[in-house]
């Protein structure tokens, strides 16, 4: 067993650090306060392979783990969660779903320019009425002219305005149930396909959530992702991977939270000394500490067992759980040592505990993870 990164994966730890300290930690409260999705950050985060860090060389892509995926989220996230979802959701939801159960024609029309940057991905499974209930989509898609007609709509989409390409999920044989839904890939430009309300949020508010809306839209068969009826499965089996990225979104936003915890701890003066020298401030530190040990090595499991060709179901469920719920535990600790300039937008706290929240939601709630966990258990 080997518990430290190696010398190659903590270059790629530093220079993202670096990068995200230069390029987006000074920008962050702007972009928060005023909901501004980064785009030009883009072109930079691709000329790092952060665009396409899971896929191999000759589909554009880094050719990294997931072990350097995770690593890589998580200090995007550290900095800013709202940069660390953005590449999350391209990366493991929309591209990974294309690389996965594309065909080779759809990897090099779609997954190439996703993978170089040049274009941004959308996944949209969740619907106004199917959240946690996936299979209970009633997006349809009916079969014209050589391709599909698709009409309904989908909620709650990272890059919903943005996105050059979107796989979505649609009913295409309602008496089957979830093997009656199937998966295509929308282009942006498409008649009948466009994005919809943007939410205002209440944490990562620089990442883009929108809606899309498909009416009477014509998607060619061509963009039909693997067979009829498989769509569900795939979108299950796409979660397995995007459940560690929240893991890793979910342990970066803590780690920051944490350190600026210490920070102030050691600077703070009351009773004549730092509140650091207080058993208090340092009984939560050593709690902050351990539980973000603790979810990272549940993520970090995860990674290593999905690099090694296994199935992650479960240890990315507890993963993304633990990670999650860690997160806001920690960050609530982090606003409860700065008192109240915790309570501030002065001091850092207060962001990562709104962005941490979303963790035990996104790409299914705390809930959903405990039966996926439940079920596997049971299984076994
Ligand atoms: N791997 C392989 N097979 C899987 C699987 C997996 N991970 N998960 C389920 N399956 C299989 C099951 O074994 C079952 O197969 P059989 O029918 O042959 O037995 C089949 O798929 C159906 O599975 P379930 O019976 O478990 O299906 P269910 O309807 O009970 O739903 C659920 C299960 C876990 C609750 C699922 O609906 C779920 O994960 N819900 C949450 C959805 C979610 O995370 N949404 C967030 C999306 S993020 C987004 O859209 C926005 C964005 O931009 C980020």
């Amino acid at each position: 067993m080997e518990f430290e990164l190696s010398e190659e994966q903590q270059q790629v730890k530093m220079s993202v650090r670096e990068f995200a300290e230069a390029e987006i930690a000074p920008h962050v409260m702007e972009w928060d306060e005023t909901q501004h999705f980064p785009i030009e950050l883009v072109p930079k985060l691709a000329e790092l392979g952060l665009m396409g860090v899971i896929f191999p060389e000759e589909y554009g892509g880094a050719g990294m783990g997931y072990v350097e995926y995770a690593t890589i989220v998580e200090e995007l996230s550290r900095v800013d969660g709202s940069v660390g979802i953005s590449v999350a959701a391209h990366n493991s939801l929309c591209s990974n779903h294309i690389y996965t159960f594309g065909t080779e024609e759809q990897k090099q029309k779609f997954l190439v320019p996703l993978a170089q940057g040049k274009h941004l991905g959308a996944w949209g499974l969740t619907e106004p009425s199917a959240g946690s209930d996936a299979s209970g989509t009633r997006t349809t898609a009916v079969r014209e002219n050589g391709g599909w007609l698709v009409n309904g709509s989908k909620n709650f989409i990272t890059h919903a305005i943005h996105g050059d390409t979107c796989v979505a999920v649609a009913v295409t044989d309602r008496s089957k149930g979830n093997k009656g839904i199937t998966a295509f890939i929308f282009e942006k430009g498409m008649k009948g396909f466009a994005p919809a309300k943007k939410e205002n949020k209440l944490g990562l508010r620089a990442s883009e959530t929108a809606s899309v809306v498909f009416e009477d839209c014509h998607v060619p068969d061509e963009n039909r992702v693997g067979n009829e009826g498989e769509g569900f499965l795939q979108a299950m089996q796409v979660l397995d991977g995007g459940r560690i990225s929240i893991a890793a979104l979910a342990v970066g936003i803590a780690q920051g939270a944490y350190e600026s915890a210490v920070r102030y701890a050691k600077e703070r003066q009351q009773f004549g000394k730092p509140i650091a020298e207080f058993q208090a401030i340092q009984f939560k530190l050593a709690n902050m500490a351990t539980e973000l040990e603790a979810a990272r090595l549940l993520m970090y499991r995860a990674c290593y067992l999905k690099d090694h060709g296994k199935r992650v179901t479960k240890e990315s469920a507890m993963a993304k759980m633990y990670a999650s719920e860690m997160s806001v535990r920690v960050c609530e600790e982090a606003i409860q040592i700065h008192g109240g300039y915790g309570y501030t937008k002065d001091y850092p706290p207060e962001k990562y505990w709104r962005d941490s929240k979303l963790c035990t939601i996104g790409e299914g709630t705390s809930e959903i993870q405990r039966i996926v966990i439940a079920r596997q258990l049971l299984r076994q």
